[in-house]
């Protein structure tokens, strides 16, 4: 029978023939017996399957390098080393596919630089391959958490032909030939021409939409891909990137912050729980203490500050930024990481941001000032979610959008929810690879999805 590797490193050894297939990590020779590693990616650690030379052909154990691919048919004995507990005495060992040395993941520490390169073989990596099953099983948790909460998974649209920031940083997409595309007689561009009829790009947050059916099914999530052309070269920014954007009815802004830290503190367990070996690997070789901190922040309440506060805060450490802060600055990343890192010591919850600084869409408290926005602030990554109550009083938001240009015409579905049975709502978007970074303790955002899309990169 062909097992998994994970299962087969776990069963009690006994006379079964049982077979391995995966590609091998490393070959090592002693004077009677090969030591081959051999790793299907489903765990960590590979199993040993130990090949006897008076058994096995030397010209056949040779070509068994690092990289090729195997299928191993033994039975599993008590392992005489103390790295696990059984390995495999080898009856057949058959070559499926060689790899010469030019195989580029040779026995050695490579950096993760050097991994981007080649982000088609980067995931038989020790780390990529952890980060791989780590990210798939929040992923899952995500899901779980949503779906035995009364949250239904709503997909919205990836082609849009709204900026539902309205900031501005969105990917065009066109089917014209920009080299000559049809003109109007002021010679600006026709979009009407275009494939849609009109200007589209593509979305940087299904909010919007997720607003509408939220209003409808009371409790929505999203979890897609979202596109920002941001021009932000940093460890935290993808072009690419995938969003979970939970959106409630009859929910205000606590509530809100409530749903946001139940969530992540669900994610972050459940991973703790599943992924036990990779993330002791992360702890280990990756962020040191990494479990523990995620295991802390599962048991220990989040902080929360308004924003004028924690501005407060950061005028008494004025002396320690670039960037000095003051009341109606945007946060920068050296604020972010002070309150949560050196003033809260855990996750913070930042409440009422100034109007000027957040979307059109947040609701608007009665000092006519501030809004009814929350960001939260993880240790070593600033932001990690960001969220609103939705401002749900026509007027207000009309008002507001006329300040800021957008035009009524475009959103008319999205005033349309608070003309009809309009409710007090609110919701929260947290960026899947910064939650990744965070529990992986990854320093780089691009080695937390597959294949990074940032600024000048969009190879494979
Ligand atoms: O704060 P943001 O822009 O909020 C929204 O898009 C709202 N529509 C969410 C909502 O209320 N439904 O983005 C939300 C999160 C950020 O906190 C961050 O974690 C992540 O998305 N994010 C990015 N992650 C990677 N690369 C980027 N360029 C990101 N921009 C935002
Ligand atoms: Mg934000």
């Amino acid at each position: 029978m062909s097992e998994l590797i994970k299962k087969l490193r776990d069963a009690e050894p006994g006379p079964a023939v049982v077979t391995a297939e995966g590609w091998v990590r490393t070959r090592r020779d002693s004077k009677t017996v090969s030591f081959i590693e051999v790793n299907d990616g489903t765990c960590l650690k590979g199993l040993q399957v130990v090949a006897d030379h008076e058994k096995f052909d030397s010209n056949l154990l040779n070509r068994i390098a690092t990289g090729s691919s195997v299928v191993c048919k033994g039975i599993l004995v008590p392992s005489q080393g103390g790295n696990q507990k059984v390995e495999m005495q080898a009856q057949s060992i058959e070559i499926l596919g060689e790899a010469p040395e030019s195989y580029p993941l040779q026995k050695k520490r490579h950096t993760l630089e050097y991994l981007r390169e080649i982000a088609h073989l980067r995931p038989r990596t020790n780390t990529i391959g952890a980060v791989a099953r780590v990210r798939s099983t929040m992923a899952y948790a995500v899901h779980r958490f949503f779906q035995e909460n009364g949250f239904y998974y709503v997909n919205t649209p990836l082609i849009t032909a709204s900026d539902a920031e309205g900031a501005g940083q969105m990917f065009q997409v066109t089917t014209m030939d920009m080299a000559n595309p049809p003109r109007l007689e002021d010679g600006s561009i026709d979009w009407s021409k275009d494939f849609f009829g009109k200007k589209t790009n593509l979305t940087v947050s299904g909010q919007l939409e997720g607003e509408t059916y939220a209003t409808a099914l009371r409790n929505i999530y999203t979890f897609g891909p979202t596109f920002r052309a941001e021009n932000s070269n940093t460890k935290r920014h993808l072009a690419e990137f995938w969003m979970i954007e939970p959106e409630m009815s009859f929910c205000n802004l606590d509530g809100d912050i409530d749903i946001a830290e139940a969530f992540l503190k669900y994610v972050f367990k459940y991973t703790l729980e599943n992924c036990e070996e990779d993330m002791d690997f992360f702890s280990k070789f990756v962020q040191e203490g990494v479990k523990d901190t995620i295991a802390h922040v599962v048991n220990s309440p989040f902080a929360r500050m308004t924003y004028t506060e924690a501005v407060k805060e950061l005028e008494k450490a004025a002396d320690k930024f670039d960037f000095k802060p003051y009341w109606g600055c945007d946060l920068q990343t050296e604020h972010e990481r002070f309150l949560t890192e050196e003033v809260c010591k855990r996750p913070v919850a930042v409440t009422d941001y100034p109007r000027e600084i957040k979307s059109f869409y947040m609701k608007l408290n009665d000092d006519g000032k501030t809004v009814k926005a929350v960001d939260i602030l993880a240790p070593r990554l600033g932001e990690i979610i960001g969220g609103s109550e939705r401002e749900n009083r026509l007027d207000v938001l009309l008002a507001r959008m006329n300040e800021l240009g957008l035009k009524e015409k475009d959103y008319w579905w999205y005033l349309d929810l608070r003309r009809y049975g309009s409710v007090p709502h609110a919701g929260f978007g947290l960026g899947f690879e910064r939650a990744v970074q965070y529990v992986t303790g990854m320093q780089n955002i691009r080695d937390v999805i597959p294949y990074p899309r940032a600024v000048g990169q969009a190879d494979f």
